[in-house]
């Protein structure tokens, strides 16, 4: 399965990528988590994108999908992938179909993560990230027993930079201007499906996988 995740910031498609990506057994490929990595391991990939990821503007599409395009090139990705948090605007999009064309293999299906304004505040507002593991906490829904240390590791937590209210009105702003329109895109090509993701996260990721299961060999 080739498939795509879409939905506001704190939909809650990096919880759910974890779950979908081992159901289906393929990668999963979040831009954001790669160029986080580069900005902790100090590249100068990752020195450049830090100021836009910081603003809660986009990374310039040339450098963002030069990355995609190498990380689809990976063998693992060869038969099948899921994409969590690209494309995220029309060009980007052109650019995947491009990629995809190249290799012979569309796109199976985008999965659009459906949630109002006023749960992603909560969600990203209380959202903690483990330094060692990556795994993600919430404060309210999903804490760990000890405050402060991920359960599944014994790292330490913390909170993303871009997770400070002004810069996440920022990010609402640019998903509204910016990624919003790719639902409509993806729709009128035949691709889109789209899930309630309000309700626990187990909840979530089985109406994910019932959404997905008829694409699992498309
Ligand atoms: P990115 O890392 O992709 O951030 P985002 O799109 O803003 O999305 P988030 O990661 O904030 O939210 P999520 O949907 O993954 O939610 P999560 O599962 O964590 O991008 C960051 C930056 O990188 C961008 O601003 C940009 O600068 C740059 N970038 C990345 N890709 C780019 C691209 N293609 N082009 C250009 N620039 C790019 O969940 C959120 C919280 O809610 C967690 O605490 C979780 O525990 C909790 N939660 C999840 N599900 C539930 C539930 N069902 N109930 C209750 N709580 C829940
Ligand atoms: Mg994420
Ligand atoms: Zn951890």
């Amino acid at each position: 399965m080739r498939l795509v995740l879409v939905g506001p910031p704190g939909a809650g498609k990096g919880t759910q990528a974890v779950f979908i990506a081992e159901c289906f057994e393929i990668p999963k490929i979040s831009t954001g988590d790669i160029f986080r990595a580069n900005v902790s391991g100090g590249t100068e990939l990752g020195r450049m994108a830090k100021k836009y990821m910081d603003a809660g503007d986009l990374v310039p599409d040339e450098v963002t999908n030069a990355m995609v395009r190498d990380r689809l090139a990976q063998p693992d990705a060869k038969d099948g992938f899921l994409l969590d948090g690209f494309p995220r605007n029309v060009a980007q999009a052109g650019e995947l179909d491009g990629i995809l064309n190249e290799l012979g293999a569309p796109l199976s299906v985008v999965l659009d993560l459906d949630v109002d304004f006023e749960e992603v505040v909560k969600r990203l507002s209380g959202r903690r990230t483990c330094k060692k593991c990556g795994h993600v906490w919430h404060l309210e829904y999903d804490a760990p027993a000890v405050a402060g240390i991920c359960d599944k590791c014994g790292g330490e937590l913390y909170q993303r930079d871009d997770d400070k209210p002004e810069t996440v009105r920022h990010r609402l702003d640019v998903y509204a201007e910016q990624t919003a329109p790719l639902i409509g895109f993806y729709r009128d090509a035949g691709k889109l499906v789209a899930i309630d993701a309000l309700g626990a996260v187990e909840d979530v990721t089985e109406r994910a996988i019932a959404a997905l299961t008829p694409y699992a060999d498309a």
